[in-house]
């Protein structure tokens, strides 16, 4: 029998946004869908239209903007959220409306106060709704894996039956282990009795840290459609991660018998993206893209790969698109066409006025480095993105900090403010980084807590590159900023710039979290 193939649903702009600090503009998240459709998935979840009018906005320009992919909005069962889902997604060449509705007791109950009866209803009535705008619906049950399997069976067939063509089993709470989760999708297709029309999909939190075994072992029960995020992005402690499922399912396909449509080679790229944009760094023992995943440290392991590769990887790194390392190293002396060569080996392919700027900056990071690393190329490569997906409210134009152990830390600093204005003022601090902050503040004004600051030398030496990422937090939420320069006080102010502009633009579009909505 031939594979079968598994569809990809990438959920990294909306439940991975609902990541605590990781708030994406629509700039950003327009960028990350770019990069997703090169990656092959099947369906990206844009956002959560009804949420706020900053995630229609995302949803409604990636709907626009993205043509291969489907693209799905989120929506409580509910008119409005129905309504808004559709308004967002209609431009979209394949548009999904994906409604959800608790199906458990304790959260029909508790959360949203109603009985079985009135909440089966609830289901039909906005599938069906959703149906009258769209052909492609997908139903979530939330919960699903603690819901009474009777009463989850009973739904799917009336979900299906009202239009419904994906129905999607979500591990909401990351709660089920892979037998018992494997025993709930074979349920499903044994027991409900129009499941041949729908395709059954999955949905797994990692609470227990099974997302992703779980969400294979329903594979292997004959889910056909698995949804996460890129880097294990998530709720809590996070989504099933897309790039260990999608190696999984590639490596092993002996025994899976399926198959993705993913370009694994764009994986490496886009996790690094997505760590970039969310400010949250990959772990070194990450499987596939964590930085030791390839590494060989014990003498017979590396005696092994350098006879035979496979002695010790079961994956090739190329094939995941990791940069081969083939030991040239750019500097000063270093031309356009070799930048070109490199940028394009570690994934960033580059129009010819974009190639010009990268240039620029390379030629001035090489004035101040004397070896240019992969590493460094990244780190130029993600200021670069920043700058252009930021809508900037204001610029760093000039920063300038006196400090010492006889001095009192002063910082003066200019800005460019939304209509091209300048902005000049100056403050002492307790260091050279709070002078900075208060210089800043002093023009901006937006009250706001310093949460997190970290600074990482992304090589050794004296003269490498300072990367600063830094949370601050606004009222309830919190924005991630993060900068690199070989100044590590330039740096910090970069990277303040980075939050406060994340928090004037996120702020303004008034996003909620999902949490912070009421039920319907
Ligand atoms: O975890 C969950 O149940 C969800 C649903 C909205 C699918 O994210
Ligand atoms: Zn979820």
């Amino acid at each position: 029998m031939a594979n079968e193939k598994v569809k990809i649903f990438d959920t990294t702009l909306r439940d991975g946004e609902q990541t605590a600090g990781a708030g994406m503009t629509t700039q950003e998240k327009l960028e990350l869908g770019k990069q997703l459709e090169r990656l092959g998935v099947d369906i990206i979840e844009a956002g959560f239209a009804a949420s706020s009018q900053g995630d229609f906005e995302a949803v409604s320009t990636l709907a626009r903007e993205l043509r291969r992919p489907i693209i799905a909005s989120l929506a409580r069962a509910n008119p409005n959220d129905v309504d808004r889902a559709w308004d967002a997604i209609k431009d979209a060449s394949k548009p999904r409306i994906h409604v959800f509705l608790s199906s458990s007791d304790i959260q029909i109950m508790h959360q949203l106060r109603r009985n079985r009866e009135e909440v089966m209803d609830m289901a039909v009535t906005m599938v069906s709704r959703a149906r009258g705008y769209c052909e492609d619906v997908e139903f979530s049950p939330m919960d699903a894996t603690r819901t009474e399997p009777e009463y989850l069976y009973t739904m799917l067939e009336a979900v299906i039956k009202a239009g419904a063509t994906t129905i999607n089993i979500p591990d909401t709470v990351g709660y089920s282990i892979p037998s018992e989760f494997a025993l709930l999708i074979k349920g499903v297709r044994e027991n409900v009795p129009n499941i041949s029309k729908a395709i059954i999909s999955v949905h797994c939190h990692n609470d227990l840290g099974l997302g992703v075994a779980n969400s294979l072992a329903a594979v292997q029960a004959g889910a056909r459609q698995v949804e996460g995020c890129i880097n294990g992005l998530g709720e809590r402690a996070g989504n099933a991660s897309l790039e260990e499922i999608i190696m999984a399912i590639d490596t092993r396909k002996d025994l899976l018998k399926v198959y993705t449509d993913i370009n694994t080679s764009q994986l490496y790229r886009t996790s690094r993206m997505v760590s970039d944009i969310s400010g949250f760094p990959i772990q070194p023992n990450k499987a596939v893209v964590g930085q030791n995943a390839f590494r060989h440290a014990s003498g017979i392991h590396q005696d092994g790969v350098l006879k035979e590769r496979q002695t010790y990887e079961i994956m090739d790194p190329l094939a995941i698109g990791w940069p081969s390392g083939n030991g040239v190293v750019l500097g000063k002396l270093s031309g356009r066409a070799g930048l070109r060569s490199r940028l394009e080996e570690l994934g960033y392919k580059l129009e010819k006025n974009e190639l010009d700027q990268a240039f620029e900056s390379f030629k001035s990071l090489a004035d101040k480095k004397r070896e240019i690393s992969d590493r460094d190329l990244e780190a130029l490569m993600s200021e670069h993105f920043r700058a252009d997906v930021e809508q900037y409210s204001y610029a760093l134009d000039q920063v300038q900090v006196s400090c010492g152990d006889h001095e009192i830390p002063t910082a003066t600093v200019r800005l460019i403010g939304p209509d091209n204005e300048v902005y000049v003022d100056a403050s002492t601090g307790t260091g050279p980084v709070d002078a900075v902050y208060k210089a800043i503040n002093r023009i901006i004004g937006v009250s706001n807590t310093l949460t997190e600051f970290t600074v990482n030398s992304i090589t050794e030496g004296i003269d490498a590159l300072g990367e600063v990422t830094i949370r601050i937090q606004n009222n309830d939420r919190i924005y991630v900023g993060r900068a690199s320069d070989t100044d590590i006080i330039v740096a910090s102010a970069k990277a303040y710039m980075n939050a406060l502009n994340r928090l004037i633009t996120l702020g303004e579009a008034g996003k909620q979290s999902l949490t912070g909505i009421p039920n319907p």
